[in-house]
């Protein structure tokens, strides 16, 4: 690959409509739906945060967060309210599930607000699936477990495409943390759909068994899943879903996996860095690297949150 650094934009005025009026995964999207949606995401993107693009006046939208969040949380506010639209922020961590109430009547108790879209986020993979078959609105999942987080997915390829111009025959490699990760599983789904060679790098204990069925190439060295690699991205340890003995301490991580200078040196010389966030420097990725603003693209990954989602919710809402 040559220079990669084009920021090339394709610009779509028109709204998408999508064979689903949910967005649960990216596993079983066509090709051709990603691409519209990341159109549309890019003319978003390319407008004026004061544009008037308020075109969901009187939609309702529920952000429900039985896990903690930030950025995705408010990524999802932001878009929703510029599009127009009602939006009320539940927080669930542990309160309807301490006091007992089971996830369906969580859901009939949500689907009487009368919403007409719910994004919700939860711990355990299939909840938005469960959400979408007992409520009688669109449903987005913001992460389930480690199942899919189909918007970071998404944000994710926007990000890479105004930055190099296209995804495929990239050589992408994601390193970290796979197992325990829904950013990596859907970036996989979306990556290989869309002709990117995808590559994933992890000590044995954090890379999934069967996943070169999925089209990836597994490393367990960081220098050689990386070497030529146009775009390298990392993973939080997430060790909230780690049973303890899967990572021997942070110190030895980032020497064997954390992306410094030299590891880096083996990829393309234009290679660009990307994280989900929230990200642990020195653990990870080394603080100058994440703060390059040549090479990283974390800030734009956040920026690109709010496009990549008011493509999203306005596509749900043309589609029902
Ligand atoms: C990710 C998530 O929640 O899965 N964060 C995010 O949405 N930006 C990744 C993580 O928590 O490490």
């Amino acid at each position: 690959m040559g220079n990669i650094f084009k920021n090339k934009s394709k610009n779509s005025l028109s709204p998408v409509k999508l064979s689903s009026p949910h967005l649960l995964a990216i596993e079983g999207m066509k090709k051709s739906e990603i691409e519209e949606l990341l159109n549309r995401a890019d003319h978003f993107a390319n407008l004026d945060k004061h544009s008037n693009t308020k075109i969901l006046s009187g939609y309702v939208v529920l952000n429900v967060f039985f896990e903690n969040s930030t950025r995705t949380r408010v990524s999802f506010e932001l878009a929703a309210r510029r599009l127009g639209a009602e939006v009320i922020n539940i927080s669930l961590i542990n309160s309807s599930i301490k006091k007992g109430e089971s996830l369906l009547d969580t859901a009939s108790t949500l689907n009487a607000m009368r919403p007409d879209l719910l994004i919700v986020r939860h711990p355990h993979s299939g909840a938005p699936l469960l959400f979408a078959d007992y409520l009688n609105c669109s449903i987005i999942n913001a992460g389930d477990g480690r199942h899919e987080h189909p918007t970071q997915a998404l944000l994710d390829a926007l990000t890479i495409r105004r930055r190099v111009g296209f995804l495929e025959g990239l050589k992408i490699s994601i390193c970290g943390d796979i197992a325990n990760s829904r950013v990596a599983r859907s970036n996989i789904h979306l990556l290989t759909t869309m002709g990117a060679e995808v590559r994933c790098v992890a000590p044995p204990t954090l890379m999934p068994s069967s996943l070169e069925n999925l089209g990836v190439k597994c490393f367990y060295k960081m220098k050689e899943g990386i070497k030529d690699a146009d775009v390298v991205m990392l993973l939080r340890l997430q060790n909230e879903r780690m049973s303890g003995t899967e990572n021997p301490s942070e110190r030895e991580y980032f020497k064997f996996f954390g992306l410094d200078e030299n590891k880096l040196s083996f990829a393309n010389s234009n290679a660009v860095i990307m994280h989900p966030g929230p990200m642990n420097r020195g653990v990870e990725i080394a603080s100058i690297l994440a703060d390059d603003t040549n090479r990283s693209l974390i800030k734009t990954q956040v920026e690109m949150g709010v496009a990549v989602r008011m493509s999203i919710i306005e596509a749900l809402n043309y589609t029902k």
